[in-house]
């Protein structure tokens, strides 16, 4: 994208005035726009060669963040996701975080962990010396299972084999295949070169071989996300009540400490964090699943469990974000190619390698942890949150068009944000009109 990720006014548009923008900025041909709009989105048919026992499509709010720059480049973001106030939330702290010059994002190679389970191995400790000794014969082998990839630069890397005196299945073997997987997500190559290797590993250590499969802890594939908010932009009023900058920093700072300390905070606070990371994850058609079971696993790294961000103040008073987590996604291969969605996300957001997209994808988790966190230490995350759940509610009880707002206006105005109040103030209309 040449043109600025600033879109003024974008969120008091129309639906299609906002699809035109973004076809724009991005340069989408009318058949990509008809997907984004989803009038011409995933058909039954091929959904019917993605998962079994189809009988339809499922659909999601699409909605595009705006204000991001990354690495000095301004980028639109996708979000697939239902729930109101993370849009607006990545938007607004995107816009924060620019104050500062954005995000500045860093990553690991692609770097895939596949395990393999040895059991009954006679001696385990030579045998993973055994298994080390031959690391060149059984990288080898693990490299002839993909010779696409290989040919493009990636492939097995490492061996790493790990002794577990104690289980309840007794002691066993733990072997590790790193393997690069380039811009894929690789779940089927390592999957695949992992099971290659078992009869070799049998032969070596004596023993018998169960498991064979990826890890989602990818600890090996991280992206890291930072950025800078000068105090003086944390600066706002509310009901008529100002909150100084440096007051704010403090307050982040202070909120950040409660999730850093208590388990029970860190899982909502990271939840936070995932409302951004899964609405990109999902809209390039990534394995979500994954990406939240590698984040949780690594929030609890250092034994027990806490927030996968930091926020601290700097020596000049501003606020300072840092997020670095496994981010498995890819670019090419699975949904990413199948569904017709994922390919115009990918080219809304400019990316041209996994790589990319996973530190995109960890500062918009960056960008959203900040937004609740403001909220949260502020005025309340009520506030903000209400006035788009109204909204919701109002469709709930049936509002349609115009309806939907004037019903959700009323709602915030009275503080009676339930759907029974909504069906009674649509009831209302509705005899008025009559009358
Ligand atoms: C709601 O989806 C997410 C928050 O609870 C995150 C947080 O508490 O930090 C607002």
């Amino acid at each position: 994208m040449s043109q600025s990720s600033r879109l003024p006014g974008f969120y008091k548009s129309s639906v299609e005035e906002r699809l035109g923008l973004v076809a724009a900025a991005a340069d989408l041909t009318d058949e990509e726009s008809a997907i984004l709009s989803g009038a011409a989105g995933l058909q039954t048919d091929t959904a019917d060669h993605m998962i079994e026992n189809v009988v339809g499509t499922h659909s999601l709010p699409l909605g595009i963040a705006t204000n991001f720059c990354v690495n000095g480049r301004d980028v639109l973001v996708p979000m697939a996701i239902e729930e109101p106030s993370v849009v607006a939330g990545a938007s607004f702290a995107a816009r924060l975080a620019r104050e500062g010059g954005g995000f500045f994002t860093s990553s690991t190679p692609s770097h895939m962990i596949a395990q393999m389970q040895v059991l009954e191995v006679p001696n385990p400790h030579l045998a993973r010396f055994e298994l080390l000794s031959q690391k060149e014969r059984l990288l080898d082998l693990a490299n002839q299972t993909d010779p696409l990839i290989i040919s493009l630069g990636g492939g097995a890397r490492d061996l790493e084999v790990r002794v577990i005196e104690e289980s309840p299945a007794g002691p066993m073997l733990v072997l590790h295949l790193i393997y690069d997987t380039l811009d894929a997500m690789g779940a089927n190559t390592v999957n695949t070169a992992v099971e290659a290797l078992a009869p070799t590993v049998e032969e070596i250590t004596g023993g018998r071989v169960l498991l064979r499969i990826l890890s989602n802890l990818a600890d090996r594939r991280l992206a890291r996300a930072m950025c800078t908010v000068p105090a003086n932009a944390l600066e706002f009023e509310s009901d008529g009540r100002t909150f100084e900058g440096r007051d704010v920093v403090e307050r982040i700072a202070e909120a950040y400490a409660f999730a850093a300390a208590d388990p029970y905070r860190a899982t909502t606070h990271n939840k936070g964090i995932m409302n951004g990371v899964d609405a990109v994850v999902i809209a390039t058609g990534n394995d979500w699943r994954a990406i939240e079971a590698g984040a949780h696993a690594y929030a609890v790294r250092d034994g027990g469990y806490t927030a996968l961000s930091q926020w601290e103040k700097t020596p000049e008073g501003d606020l300072v974000g840092t997020l670095e987590m496994p981010m498995a996604v890819g670019i090419v291969g699975g949904a990413t190619r199948v569904h017709p969605l994922p390919q115009v996300a990918l080219k809304i957001l400019g990316v041209k390698t996994s790589l990319e997209l996973a530190e995109i994808i960890v500062a918009v988790g960056l960008a959203q942890n900040l937004a609740a966190l403001r909220a949260l230490a502020t005025e309340g995350i009520q506030r903000g949150h209400m006035s788009l759940h109204a909204r919701q509610v109002a469709i709930a009880a049936g509002a349609a068009g115009d309806q939907i707002e004037r019903v959700a206006a009323q709602l915030v105005q009275e503080r009676a944000i339930r759907l029974d109040r909504a069906e009674e103030i649509l009831g209302q209309r509705a005899s008025e009109s009559i009358g």
